[in-house]
């Protein structure tokens, strides 16, 4: 396993949830961080509560000049930890499907996590990786949701497929079932039980242990194109 001693290490979405906890790990790690989100007062208040010589610049995935600048600001970095998302409306029935909004649900996750790719290939080190994240249900569809679960799949396939495009990079990603950000805390405990009830391991992740995955993956030397999974036990069920 490489040491992220000095490594710098850049999340994108680090300002709240998994990329917070994975930007303070990393930090306790000995990295050096630059968190990156799209809203300025987020952002500098992860960095406060980071501290540890942690950094922060704002950047709209959505928005390739964007990514570009954020990018070339933050210079020549090791790994990134890809945890940006945002949080609407594909939930819905197949009749019901809006599908014009949808497609603007894969602007973040989906587009977001390629143009990142595309601009950190230009800044990171040759041995480096990029993490990107999915989520449980894609393996473990849900009435109700046909959208979301196909938008997770390209998530993924989105890390296979750079993987073999930018080796000896490593990229890889980290495959969530439900962890308790701040947002899904704000769902309430019965929703939460209703989505955790039936798991191995019935209950939620916390956002720390969903980091551990992220900091495996940037360790792990010898691993490429590889989804981890952390959904307490959900695929076997
Ligand atoms: N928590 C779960 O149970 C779960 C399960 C499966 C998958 N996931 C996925 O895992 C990721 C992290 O989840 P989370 O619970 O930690 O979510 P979160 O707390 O909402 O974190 C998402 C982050 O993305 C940033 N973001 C949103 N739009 C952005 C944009 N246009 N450009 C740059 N950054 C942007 C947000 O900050 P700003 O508002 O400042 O931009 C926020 O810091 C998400 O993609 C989520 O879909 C989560």
């Amino acid at each position: 396993m490489a040491s992220l001693n000095n490594a710098r290490v850049v999340v994108i979405g680090g300002a709240s949830g998994v990329g917070f906890a994975v930007a303070g790990a990393a930090l306790e790690a000995g990295a050096q961080v630059i968190v990156g989100s799209s809203q300025a007062p987020r952002v500098e208040a992860a960095v406060e509560k980071l501290g540890r010589g942690a950094t922060g610049r704002t950047v709209d995935v959505k928005d390739e000049a964007s990514v570009a600048a954020f990018f070339e600001a933050a210079g020549a970095f090791d790994h990134l930890v890809f945890t940006a998302g945002d949080w609407g409306h594909m939930f819905g029935a197949t009749r019901d499907l809006d599908v014009e909004a949808s497609k603007d649900r894969m602007e973040v996750r989906f587009w977001g996590a390629a143009r990142a790719a595309k601009h950190a290939v230009r800044q990171i080190a040759v041995d480096g990786s990029i993490t990107l994240t999915g989520g449980m249900l894609a393996h473990r569809p849900i009435p109700g949701a046909p959208l979301v679960t196909a938008s997770a799949h390209t998530t993924e396939g989105l890390a296979m497929g750079l993987a073999r495009d930018l080796a000896p990079i490593r990229v890889n990603a980290v495959c969530l079932g439900l962890i308790l950000s701040e947002q899904v805390q704000g769902w309430g405990d019965a929703m939460v039980k209703s989505f955790t009830a039936g798991l191995p391991l019935p209950r939620g992740g916390s956002v720390e242990e969903a980091a551990e995955a992220y900091l495996y993956l940037m360790r792990a030397t010898y691993v490429i194109g590889q989804i981890v999974r952390v959904d307490g036990g959900g695929s076997l069920v």
